[in-house]
């Protein structure tokens, strides 16, 4: 890919990865992604914004090879598929600064050894002329890592806002608004990324609606040229509403726990609340992150193997539980063979989870007149709860 001119002296530079398919050894690409990188030239200085995945460093610096001089290198965030190739920018640019926070110096020394004196740290507010374009730094702590900042384009009313609101999409087209999938990738990216942060990032939406933005452009997938609809969405996604569905992750082994999991969902259907079934030995985790964002009660269904829940549904589990999100209610259902532990195993792998439990169903065995009627009980004590949100 070519440099892409954005606005006046603002270029998009970077890769589209349309071919990987798991970031962090954990997270699916279904659409794979891409590692944005901006070039701003002020009638002064030049700065460029963040780097690409090393994977990538000798694309990026084709695309810098016409570029005389980097006067800053602004590091929004430490995490190496932005920040992978500023050791090689910095040796064929000896004149460039790298600008970021106070924590990213210490993070940018462990992970790519750069050095202190080539590093100028910035405080949140803090401004940097280019001339005639102004880059103003806001500082974004836990978005998601402790060091995240980004940066405001005064003159051009852009914010380079690097992971936040980022989606992990490729696409060649630039712009949100002509990306189908633009919205969907974002919200399943704040999903696996950044809903473990909510809180934080009540007050950094805030410090950002407070500027006045025409463009966001994140280091990941395309860039909103209708800010407003991405800003309102992950208001939305931060907020404590929650909504009138059932997120059922699951497993079965030899079709109990999943008679159990189709006569719940009938229940619940039949009540009038949204159920999304995962059958974790298939389900895209990606998927079951993105239904969490929202729902307001999570039913867990296991069998039990080697005396305990079975290890696909204590993986959910326990990624669940560090995604914090936003549930108000849980319930845990299964079937066993002769005796079982998994109750108290999957109640011991969810101390984030402030929830209420309505209730564990277990049986022993295939599902029957006993276990249907506490099931009916389950779907119907979800529905009073859910009838006061
Ligand atoms: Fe896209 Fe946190 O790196």
């Amino acid at each position: 890919m070519k440099p892409r001119q954005l606005l006046d002296r603002v270029q998009l530079l970077g890769a589209i990865d349309w071919n990987r398919r798991l970031f962090d050894s954990l997270i699916p690409l279904p659409d794979g992604t891409s590692y944005n990188a901006y070039l701003v030239e002020g009638s002064e200085r030049t700065a460029l914004l963040d780097t690409v995945d090393p994977a990538w460093e000798e694309l990026l610096l084709q695309q810098l090879a016409q570029v005389d001089r980097i006067d800053y290198l602004v590091s929004h965030h430490c995490e190496q598929d932005h920040s992978g190739a500023i050791p090689r920018v910095l040796e064929l640019h000896p004149e460039a600064v790298v600008v970021c926070s106070l924590k990213a110096k210490a993070l940018l020394f462990s992970h790519l050894g750069i050095a202190a004196e080539r590093i100028r740290v910035v405080e949140d507010g803090e401004t940097l002329s280019l001339g005639d374009k102004t880059l103003r730094f806001v500082h974004t702590p836990w978005a998601h890592w402790p060091e995240t900042m980004v940066s405001y384009l005064a003159e051009d009313r852009l914010l380079f806002s690097c992971d936040l609101f980022g989606s992990h999409l490729a696409t060649s087209n630039v712009f949100a608004s002509s990306e189908p999938s633009a919205m969907e990738g974002a919200k399943r990216y704040y999903a696996e990324i950044m809903m473990p942060f909510r809180k934080p990032l009540v007050s950094h939406l805030r410090k950002i609606r407070a500027l006045e933005i025409d463009w966001i452009a994140p280091s990941h997938g395309p860039i909103y040229d209708r800010p407003e609809e991405i800003l309102s969405a992950y208001e939305d996604w931060v907020s404590d509403r929650v909504s009138n569905q059932v997120v059922l992750p699951y497993v079965s082994m030899h079709g109990s726990t999943q008679a159990m999991v189709t006569y719940l969902t009938a229940a619940l259907v039949e009540r009038g609340v949204e159920v999304k079934p995962f059958e974790l030995t298939t389900t895209d985790i990606g998927e079951l992150a993105m239904a969490l964002v929202d729902a307001a009660t999570v039913v867990i269904g296991t069998p039990t193997v080697l005396g305990g829940a079975h290890p696909a549904v204590v993986s959910a589990t326990y990624l669940a539980n560090a995604l914090r999100p936003k549930l108000r209610y849980a319930a845990i259902i299964g079937s066993y063979g002769w005796g079982t532990k998994a109750v108290e195993q999957i109640s011991a792998l969810i101390p984030n989870l402030h929830v209420e439990v309505l209730g564990t169903v277990l049986c022993m065995g295939a599902p029957r007149e006993e276990a249907f009627a506490a099931l009916e009980a389950l779907a119907a004590a979800i529905q009073e709860k859910h009838a006061g949100l």
